[in-house]
């Protein structure tokens, strides 16, 4: 496994990679890697001979309340997990890299970054969108998988890469999540035991979200209220949002119909936690 930290270094591994006629498997990251990393670097590996792995905290995506010196950063631990999950070639530009001049040219996805997470973070996903443009235009054509854990960041990627004609086909894959259904994600470390214990009420929110509209319930309302109910009557969460949206653009359906995604995010203690399930409706069922 080889790292390059420039641009040019990193189109030409890939490019080399391509003409030797392996097809390439994509990784964005912004590194200190955990095991729902590693499910996609495993994939893109299952799937392709050259995975590259991007390592880079893009300071884009930070509002002005959020700290980017404190995300935590680890090279030599993320270059083993990658290596150990079959990647090829981990990519760690320096923001000087990335960023040379004061970036001028943004990408905003509209309508779909607008509400839920883009509510309360207004700046975020243009700063993940110009990102992860930059990043598909070094990689060239490739498979670029992603967690559908953070799913508007997915959809936003998704419709930026079909806007735009990238070259690139979004894989998004499984939330990994632990025995009682919590989602694996790194903030669960910032759990008190209750709040660990609390922090399961999200999923089962989302399945009685699903067991609803599975029954026959289509009214959008009475799906925001059964699972923001469930989330409400635990002590430990602060519910910050519960909706079904169209899974695509991330806007109210009524009646729900369609490729539908249920969305919760809640705040138990310091940590802010969010989970997500797809649905599909049959229109007129
Ligand atoms: O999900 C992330 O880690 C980041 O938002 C991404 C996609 C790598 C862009 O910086």
């Amino acid at each position: 496994m080889e790292t390059v930290t420039t641009i040019a270094a990193a189109r030409d591994r890939l490019d080399r990679a391509r003409a030797d006629g392996a097809t390439v498997g994509l990784v964005p990251t912004m590194g200190y890697l955990h095991e729902g990393h590693a499910s996609l670097i495993e994939r893109a590996a299952a799937e392709h001979p050259f995975v590259a792995v991007t390592v880079f905290v893009n300071p884009l995506q930070f509002g002005p309340t959020e700290d980017l010196d404190a995300y935590p950063r680890d090279l030599a631990a993320d270059q083993q997990l990658i290596e150990r999950c079959g990647g090829t070639l981990v990519i760690a530009p320096s923001v000087e890299e990335m960023y040379p001049r004061p970036i001028l040219t943004t990408v905003t996805v509209a309508e779909v970054s607008a509400r839920l997470e883009g509510a309360s973070r207004p700046t975020h996903f243009a700063g993940v969108a110009t990102v992860v443009a930059k990043l598909f235009n070094l990689a060239g054509p490739c498979h670029a998988y992603f967690g559908e854990k953070d799913w508007q960041q997915v959809a936003v990627i998704r419709r930026m890469a079909q806007d735009l004609n990238f070259p690139v086909t979004v894989v998004a894959c499984p939330i990994v999540r632990e025995p009682d259904g919590l989602a694996r994600s790194s903030r669960n470390v910032y759990l008190t035991e209750p709040e660990r214990a609390a922090a399961p009420v999200l999923h089962r929110a989302l399945e009685a979200g699903i067991a609803a509209i599975e029954r026959g319930e289509r009214d959008p309302a009475a799906i925001h209220r059964l699972m923001a109910d469930l989330v409400g009557a635990e002590p430990h969460a602060a519910l910050d949002y519960a909706e079904v949206v169209d899974a695509a653009t991330l806007t109210p359906v009524d009646p729900l119909a369609g490729e539908l995604r249920l969305l919760v995010a809640a705040r138990f203690g310091r940590a802010r936690l969010i989970d997500n399930v797809g649905v599909e409706v049959a229109s007129g069922s």
